[in-house]
This record gives C-alpha cells, structure tokens and sequence, in this order.
C-alpha cells in the first residue's frame, strides 16, 4: 500500500517592518487585508524584535526604518514596508511593486523664515540634511552648487545656528517647522510607505508574495485615499503579478 507523502513544511516568508508611526498604519492594513500581525503589536511592548505569525506561515523583523532595505537586499527578509524617503536615498537592489498609501509626509526645502537664501547672489550655501543622496540629485537637477552636510536628527536647528543656510527634512504637520520660524521653499517629494520585495524572494516566493499584494491592494482600493503600483508589472504565467525591480526610469 502507498503511503500518502506528508506535504513538505511551507516556507516561512520573513517580512522586516519598521518600527514607530508606519508600524502602527501597517499592522491596521494587513489586519484588513486578512493577515492579523496583533503578535508583532503585543510582542513589540515585551521589547522581542523577532516575532512568529505562525498561523500566516510568516515572522517579523522589527529594525529601525533605515535598515528595513538593507534585511530585503540582503535575503534576510523577503519583503519589507519602507518610506520612500528611505527607498529613494538608499536606492538598492529592491522591487517595489505596492505604493501603501501609509505615513504620509513631504520631504521640502526650507529656510529661515527671517533670513531667506538669495538665489542671485550665488554665495557658498550650505544644505542640512538626513538624506544627502535625495539633496545632491535634487541640487543637480537645478544646477545649483552647494554643500550638503549630513545629520542624524533636529535638522530644524542646523539653519538657526549657523550651521547650514537651508535644510532638506520631512514635513508632516508642519509644527516643527513653525516652532522654529522655517518657511518652506519647495517640495521635493511627496512621500509614502511601500511594500519592498528582494530579489531572491521575488524569485522563489513571488506567488505567495503577489497573493498577499493582491489583498493588500484591495484593500488600499477602499480608502478615501488609495494606495497605487509603482511599476507597471509583466505577468506570470499563473496570472499573478511579480513584483518588479524599481528603476530610475520608473520614477516619478
Ligand atoms: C521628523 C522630521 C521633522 C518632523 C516633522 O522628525 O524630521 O523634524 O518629524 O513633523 P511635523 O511637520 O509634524 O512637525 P522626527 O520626529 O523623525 O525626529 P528627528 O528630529 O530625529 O528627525
């Protein structure tokens, strides 16, 4: 008599989330989308940082946001949730095929409300900033020559010390900004959180990962304010849709 083979363990799918305002928007969207990661909420109180969701056949990472793209590049993720701040100054080896919609900001220019830069004048100007990668190309694409000096934190200061002339920062609210008499000179960029899927991941799980963006994306289809595709992405021969990797070419 043939013995019925035991199914082979699925393959537990790693997902790195950042913690802190995108942690608690991404916890309520996959929850509507079917997959509830309470355990990473409650988990996260008790300070545990690797968290089984073994009804999902999944376990999260939470890392610091900055490190979310570097666990998905490196395979010790298989997908991620990450601003696109962070995307776009890193911009590694990923795919990014679900805009999420959540932690929403801007990322401007601004400067001394009392002590505008004089564009004319073309004096050495100084730019602060977390993300210097976004700064230089932005500059570049003015043709504007300026220093950029990189912080980790309160870039609101840096003008109002003497440090720089301009700053490069995300704005949400616009209070900090406000409380430090800073006046925005322009947007660079409006930004979201999206979905990020490693290469290997996107090779050896894409259906289960496309299946998952199917849910997330109807969801976000019912929101006043809905998520969208980063890419155009080719289909599968399942119908499914993989993610594909993002490209200079692809952005906006
Ligand atoms: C972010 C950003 C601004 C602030 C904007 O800082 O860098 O400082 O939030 O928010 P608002 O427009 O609602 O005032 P974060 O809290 O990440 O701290 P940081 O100073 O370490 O960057």
């Amino acid at each position: 008599m043939k013995r019925a083979k035991t199914p082979a363990p699925k393959h537990i799918l790693t997902l790195a989330l950042p913690r802190g305002r995108i942690l608690d928007e991404a916890l309520v969207l996959f929850a509507k989308a079917g997959v509830d990661l309470g355990a990473a909420d409650k988990a996260r109180a008790g300070r545990r940082l690797i968290i089984p969701i073994p009804e999902h056949d999944l376990r999260v990472l939470i890392v610091r946001d900055a490190d979310v793209p570097a666990y998905v590049e490196h395979g010790a993720a298989d997908f991620g949730v990450s601003g696109r701040d962070v995307l776009e100054e890193q911009d590694r080896d990923l795919y990014e095929p679900l805009d999420l919609g959540i932690g929403r900001c801007r990322m401007v220019v601004a400067e001394p409300a009392d002590r505008p830069v004089d564009e004319a004048a073309h004096v050495h100007l100084r730019y602060a900033t977390k993300f210097p990668e976004i700064t230089r190309r932005h500059l570049q694409a003015r043709g504007t020559v300026a220093e950029i000096i990189k912080l980790y934190g309160s870039i609101e200061i840096a003008p109002l010390v003497g440090l720089a002339d301009r700053i490069v920062d995300l704005v949400s609210s616009g209070e900090t900004l406000r409380q430090h008499n800073l006046r925005e000179v322009e947007t660079i960029m409006e930004i979201s959180a999206r979905l990020c899927v490693g290469r290997a991941a996107a090779k050896l799980h894409g259906d289960r990962i496309d299946a998952l963006i199917s849910q997330l994306r109807a969801v976000c289809a019912r929101r006043p304010r809905s998520c969208s595709h980063r890419t155009a992405l080719p289909m599968t021969s399942s119908g499914a849709q993989p993610p594909r990797r993002r490209t200079r070419s692809s952005r906006p």
